[in-house]
């Protein structure tokens, strides 16, 4: 296979970041805790909805000694709305491993880096080369794409194998001198113009005029990802249980999907009635809509129903929030977006 396309990409990708780089807080002002945080915001979430979350979360915890001490309950209310919880607690797992195994100082040797709770290949990478100056590709689905397309590569990207492959071929075009904005370059690149869902920009791309995958028309194809398993779908009953403009909330389970976040009730359609189960059996929640949310691997959809209750009523472990406690105190995540006017017109 010719690898010789990719060689050239460098030195028109690094022209083009100059002029087309996107103007971002983590940019402007560069500490390896600043890149880490973003790093780890933007996993499988994008730009635009990470900016005002990272301004909120500096602003909480400037230093990796803030965050190490902050409490869960402020942690998890910051990243309310931004997915993927565990982020947030691995964030302060390793600031607790920055200030027991590091000294407080952030690490910059990349096998330590790659140590912290949370820290991939990638996120470790990004890292050593974008604070530190560390010529490492950080190969994320961007790196992939890009490369797999500059490349005509048609090795599968899904699995360990075909990432080490085109770490390898990143790895031997990587220029020494500014290796993170050569990172930075092709996840803008992957970002702005190549496109997934074989919808890119050629016209405005550095590589057009060596990239094979556009020569050869294949930027549909590229890059190749078989076997991805489609999402499970589930039926859900969501109640929204009310006393006196207060709505009933629980906190999920310790272990697994928005691990300990808080909820309105709810229960899958194909597990029978759970009214009787909470002590509520003989009571009548009327229909108020429907919802959905899709998550990586499920998808929900909701029917919601409603019905007033007496105050002691609940189960054990649910509270009744109104709706200050559900605004600021409570981590309700978006997967009850859906419902924000119904909450509104039940609660307050
Ligand atoms: N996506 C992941 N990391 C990024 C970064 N540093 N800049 C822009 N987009 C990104």
């Amino acid at each position: 296979m010719h690898t010789l396309s990719i060689s050239m990409l460098p030195i028109p990708l690094l022209d083009w970041y100059r002029d087309n780089a996107r103007d971002l807080p983590w940019r402007r002002e560069v500490t390896a805790y600043r890149v880490w945080v973003s790093e780890i915001m933007l996993q499988q979430t994008r730009v635009a909805a990470v900016l005002g979350y990272f301004a909120r979360f500096m602003e909480a915890f400037p230093t990796v000694a803030d965050l190490a001490a902050a409490p869960e309950e402020q942690l998890m209310k910051l990243w309310q709305g931004l997915g993927y919880y565990s982020r947030a607690r691995n964030l302060q797992k390793a600031a607790k491993q920055i200030m027991t195994q590091f000294g407080g100082v952030f690490p910059t040797d990349y096998q330590d880096i790659r140590s912290l709770a949370g820290v991939g290949d990638y996120t470790a990478a990004a890292i050593a080369s974008i604070a530190y100056g560390q010529p490492l590709p950080a190969v994320d689905g961007n790196l992939l794409r890009v490369t797999a397309r500059v490349l005509g590569d048609e090795t599968d990207i899904t699995t360990g194998k075909g990432k080490k492959h085109f770490t390898e071929l990143l790895q031997a075009v990587m220029p020494l001198e500014q290796p993170g904005r050569f990172n930075q370059a092709m996840m803008d690149l992957g970002a702005t113009v190549c496109l997934p869902n074989g919808a890119p920009l050629c016209g405005r791309c550095p590589a057009r005029a060596f990239c094979i995958a556009h020569q050869e028309g294949r930027t549909g194809t590229l890059p190749v990802k078989p076997g991805k398993k489609p999402r499970r779908i589930e039926m859900r009953k969501v109640y929204f249980f009310t006393n006196q403009g207060r709505i009933a909330l629980r906190q999920r389970p310790e272990k697994g999907l928005l691990a300990g976040l808080w909820e309105y009730p709810n229960a899958l359609e194909e597990a029978g009635d759970p009214l009787p189960t909470w002590g509520l059996a003989g009571i009548e929640p009327v229909f108020a809509g429907t919802g959905k949310h899709i998550f990586t691997h499920v998808e929900w959809h909701m029917t919601a129903l409603r019905c007033a209750l007496p105050e002691d009523a609940l189960p054990a472990g649910w509270v009744w929030a109104d709706k200050t406690a559900r605004q600021s105190r409570y981590a309700i995540p978006s997967a009850f977006a859906s419902f924000q006017d119904l909450v509104e017109e039940v609660g307050g």
